[in-house]
């Protein structure tokens, strides 16, 4: 039962390789920005907070992001899990740790995904998903096979990130650099960092993961 993050910044690919591995490998995808973007749709006290924060491409409190994380572990507990966007700084590294500890578990790797800047632009403001399933698509790398309908669930309704737009994005990246990337060293000295290129297509990353995961690589 492997316990692994995927760690990189916006539009690196995290969201793509950790649902594939769901899929797959019966693996759970923890994604605390799919958690926070269900609570925003939902209304609860969470996203009333998160929904603007996330709009303006900050990171949303450390205690509520653990607090979500911890919800959901228990679920992951028989068939591994993959933490796509969290943690994401120092404070939730620390507090992933002890919630781990607790559950006797501990994490196997922190995957980085490595993609330039201009790439994850390029990524980020053509990326859409299907609105009933969540497969994800981009206008110029991953259009459906049948124009305007979802090649996995075959419903006709997509959507868009209200914060994919380019100056969002900008935030996002900052945030990154200055509150997550810093989190690599902690990782690194416990010898746990594999990097991946992420400029790669989507099924070569997928291949680079799996032989880490399968313990290959
Ligand atoms: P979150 O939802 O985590 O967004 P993010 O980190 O900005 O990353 P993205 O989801 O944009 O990118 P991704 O790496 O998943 O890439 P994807 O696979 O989609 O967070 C959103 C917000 O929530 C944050 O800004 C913050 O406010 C809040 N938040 C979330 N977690 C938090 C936390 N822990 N603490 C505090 N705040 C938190 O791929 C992108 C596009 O590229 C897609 O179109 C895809 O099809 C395409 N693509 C993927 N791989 C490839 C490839 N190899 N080649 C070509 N195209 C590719
Ligand atoms: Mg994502």
């Amino acid at each position: 039962m492997l316990n692994i993050i995927l760690l990189g910044p916006p539009g690196a690919g995290k969201g793509t390789q950790a649902a594939r591995l769901q899929a797959e490998r019966g693996m759970i995808q923890l994604s605390t920005g799919d958690m926070l973007r269900e609570a925003v749709a939902a209304g609860t006290p969470v996203g009333l907070k998160a929904k603007a924060v996330m709009e303006r491409g900050e990171l949303v409190s450390d205690a509520i992001v653990s607090a979500l994380i911890g919800e959901r572990l228990d679920a992951s507990a028989d068939k591994g899990a993959i933490f796509d966007g969290f943690p994401r700084t120092k404070h939730q590294a620390a507090a992933l740790e002890i919630l781990l500890a607790q559950r006797g578990r501990r994490l196997d790797h922190v995957i980085e995904l490595v993609v330039d800047e201009d790439e994850l632009v390029r990524r980020i403001v053509g990326r859409f998903t299907c609105a009933k399933c969540g497969a994800p698509y981009h206008d110029h790398f991953r259009l459906p096979a049948v124009p305007g309908v979802c090649d996995v669930c075959g419903s006709t309704k997509f959507k868009r990130r209200p914060d994919d737009n380019e100056e969002t994005v900008r935030t996002r990246m900052a945030e990154y650099r200055a509150k997550t990337a810093p989190i690599l060293p902690y990782y690194e000295d416990k010898g746990l960092v594999r990097r991946v290129d992420g400029m790669a297509s989507v099924d070569e990353v997928a291949a680079q993961i799996d032989a880490i995961v399968d313990g290959k690589a």
